[in-house]
């Protein structure tokens, strides 16, 4: 039997990753350990205090039955709470929050209550891959806006042609931003309001680093506008629980009661014990603060060597990335690549592979490669020692 898998999958490319892979495996059968910034995951512990309420979360429910779609009422008041005493906000648990598996499924998923075929959804790129994947499944139409360092990775609501902002029917927003580092204040989530008042778009906003940040703890978008919008956030990288799988979606009640809708057609409730540790660690703070500060210094660490080595100071206010701009004349894959030679060993993320053409082709990521600081504080420094000495 040929089996053929659906033209919108085929449609999706792999992920270009093989050929750093390859270099990886080469270094690693000369004995060669690279130090690994190349994926967005926090490799520390999850902190204690959480791993001890799954326990007791387990003993607690021990008939396992199918968790709530939409997060224990429990673990709705601790989101709320914790929304309250972070941003100063009002939201009501019953109606304007929902649990996720994450924001990964969340994300990719809303597109199918919102958008019907040909709508357009518009995407920062470079940006989290789901927007775009997501707005495909449900065959609507990405529309890439890129982001660039000029403008502080910020859209720039001009660029989009007058007949792309009248078709389009979602847009989404992500800052602190992933990959640049950059966060939004109060002025321009104004500007994208009135952007998506204009042309009637339902704003979706993605929170998922408003915990990781070095300066003054960043707005959300809901301490603007709730009407017609709907955050996403997780406790992936604020607690280092990626491995977990819990967020929640909250805003506008009626996005809100779209989104439920749609989940509890496509997917599952998180597991009722996880919730309960998701409503401890959101009692924490202590531990997002230490996390905070091994990540800035890591930054600090990194941004250093990469400014004595002669490259542009590339410091990021906010995230989990160093969105480096590589040397003149180089490009994304270049300097990846020279970064992987034998005496510095080091795995870093070409821009241009984690970033999609826009209308005109211009590919936003090219001449970036992304480090994730996720190595440990030793190994950044050993790497920061290898990368200071090149002269670039
Ligand atoms: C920009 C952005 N949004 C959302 C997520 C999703 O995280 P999770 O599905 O673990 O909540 C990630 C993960 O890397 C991300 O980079």
């Amino acid at each position: 039997m040929k089996i053929e898998a659906s033209e919108r999958l085929r449609g999706i490319g792999s992920y270009a990753f093989a050929e750093v892979d390859k270099k990886v495996e080469e270094l690693k059968a000369k004995g060669i350990t690279p130090i690994d910034f190349g994926v967005g995951d926090p490799s520390a512990p999850t902190p204690r205090l959480i791993r001890r309420a799954v326990a007791a979360g387990l003993e607690r429910r021990k008939s396992s039955g199918y968790p709530s779609y939409i997060g224990e009422l429990e673990f709705r008041e601790a989101v709320a709470g914790w929304v309250e005493r972070r941003y100063g906000l009002t939201v009501d648990p019953q109606k304007e929050i929902s649990s996720t598996i994450g924001s990964k499924e969340a994300v990719f998923n809303f597109h199918e209550g919102i958008v019907d075929p040909g709508d357009i959804v518009l995407c920062p790129s470079p940006g989290y891959p789901p927007y775009t994947r997501g707005a495909l499944f449900a065959e609507g139409v990405p529309y890439q806006v890129p982001i660039r360092k000029e403008n502080g990775f910020l859209i720039d609501f001009s660029e989009i042609p007058e007949e792309v902002a009248r078709k389009a029917k979602l847009m989404w927003l992500n800052y602190p931003n992933s990959p640049s580092g950059a966060t939004a204040d109060e002025t321009f989530y104004r500007e994208a309001l009135d952007f998506a008042g204009k042309y009637d778009v339902i704003v979706a906003s993605d929170e998922a680093y408003s915990e990781i940040y070095f300066g003054a703890a960043p707005i959300s978008i809901l301490n603007v506008q709730k009407e017609g919008v709907l955050v996403f956030n997780s406790l992936s990288k604020r607690s280092a629980m990626t491995g977990y799988r819990i967020g929640w979606v909250m805003g506008d009640p009626e996005l809100v009661s779209v989104f439920r809708k749609v989940k509890t057609n496509i997917d599952s409730g998180t597991p009722s014990f996880i919730q309960d540790a998701a409503a401890a660690a959101l009692s924490d703070e202590e531990h997002v603060e230490a996390f905070r500060e091994e990540y800035r210094l890591k930054r600090d660490i990194l941004c250093s060597a990469l400014v004595a080595a002669g490259l542009e100071d590339c410091t990021p206010q906010a995230a989990l990335y160093v969105w480096q701009k590589v040397p003149e004349g180089m490009s994304s894959l270049d300097f990846a690549t020279l970064l992987l030679a034998e005496k510095i060993a080091i795995v870093t993320t070409p821009g241009n592979w984690i970033s999609e053409p826009a209308a005109g082709g211009e590919n936003a990521g090219e001449g970036y490669v992304r480090f994730a600081l996720v190595p440990s504080i030793q190994d950044t420094r050993l790497a920061g020692e290898r990368i200071s000495a090149l002269q670039l």
